[in-house]
């Protein structure tokens, strides 16, 4: 059994973050282990920003988006001497182990440390859901409904002057956000970069849509897509589909919500797993939701790939805009 861990969380901040470090805390507090929180990410584990985290240092915070311990990028982390350096200030603690609640750049790192021979788990989480291991990670539920919300009320405006928006949603090279978001919002296109789509056929569906008798049309655009939403808008200001064209970028406003029930439940589950199993001494994977189920999946198994959307529920979002 381990005795000291620490815990980390990297890459972009998702809502639910926070229940994941308490959960880790409180788990391992209460598996007689002591617990250290390093501040900013990697960033933070090169300059030794690493202090204990007691019971009472995670209070109030399950509810609140963003993460207490920060996060941020480093460059020096990249390379084996800026790692090695961090072992060594982990081990100047004491530590043992760490949690790293992060996405696929987090865990890349994650895994690193563990192949030099520091035991690492990882704890599923950015609102991109791009990273194998968890069928659904943490922050995407509420980046997802802070989407629709907007979407909603796009849509309420659209209405009233008959006009089209493209949104543009995040998840970086992965169209999951959109599509989710599309599905839910009713829109009548979504454009996401594992498809691409012609400019000249988004026209043809807002016309078509148009003459259907619709009073407004939400085209979700996901940020990765090809071509992009601002390529998109000129094209299609440029033709005729009816409606009158307005463009609205969604951006980091998804990331900054307070997390939703799903997203606190769910890093509570996957924060104390992970810092049970780590504690136990298992290490080297990511722990995720698989088929409802708690589950770990092997780093070999998760970095360096993505996770593809579903085309079925493309078709069904096609069929639904009908
Ligand atoms: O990975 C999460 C994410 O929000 C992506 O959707 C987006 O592409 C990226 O981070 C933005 O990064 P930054 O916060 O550094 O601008």
């Amino acid at each position: 059994m381990l005795k000291k861990i620490a815990v980390l969380t990297s890459g972009g901040d998702a809502p639910g973050m926070n229940a994941a470090i308490r959960a880790v805390t409180r788990m391992g507090i209460h598996l007689d282990c002591e617990v250290y929180g390093v501040r900013d990410g990697y960033s933070g584990l090169m300059e030794n920003k690493i202090a204990p985290l007691g019971l009472r240092d995670v209070g109030g915070v399950i509810h609140v988006g963003g993460t207490m311990l920060g996060s941020a990028r480093s460059k020096e982390f990249m390379t084996v001497e800026g790692r090695q350096h961090a072992l060594e200030n982990l081990s100047s603690h004491g530590i043992e182990g760490l949690v790293v609640i992060g996405g696929n750049g987090s865990q890349t790192g994650a895994y690193e440390l563990n192949e030099m021979g520091f035991p690492t788990i990882g704890v599923a989480s950015t609102i991109d859901n791009d990273l194998i291991g968890s069928d659904i990670t943490i922050g995407v539920d509420t980046a997802l409904n802070i989407a629709l919300e907007a979407i909603d009320r796009l849509k309420v405006t659209a209405s009233s002057h008959r006009r089209a928006f493209l949104v543009e949603v995040m998840g970086r090279d992965c169209g999951y956000l959109a599509l989710m978001a599309g599905i839910a919002g009713g829109a009548e296109a979504i454009i996401v970069p594992e498809i691409p789509q012609e400019p000249a056929i988004l026209v043809e569906r807002l016309h078509e849509s148009y003459q259907r008798g619709k009073t407004n049309g939400i085209v979700v655009v996901a940020e990765g897509a090809k071509p992009n939403i601002e390529t998109l808008i000129r094209f299609c200001q440029d033709h005729d589909t009816g409606f009158e064209m307005r463009a609205t970028t969604l951006g980091h406003i998804q990331r900054g919500g307070a997390p939703g029930a799903f997203d606190r439940n769910l890093a509570t589950r996957l924060g104390g797993n992970a810092a049970e199993r780590l504690i136990h001494g298992e290490r080297g994977c990511v722990v995720g939701l698989i088929k409802s189920s708690l589950a770990t999946t092997p780093y070999a198994e998760v970095v360096g790939r993505t996770k593809g959307i579903d085309p079925d529920l493309f078709r069904l979002a096609e069929v639904m805009a009908l």
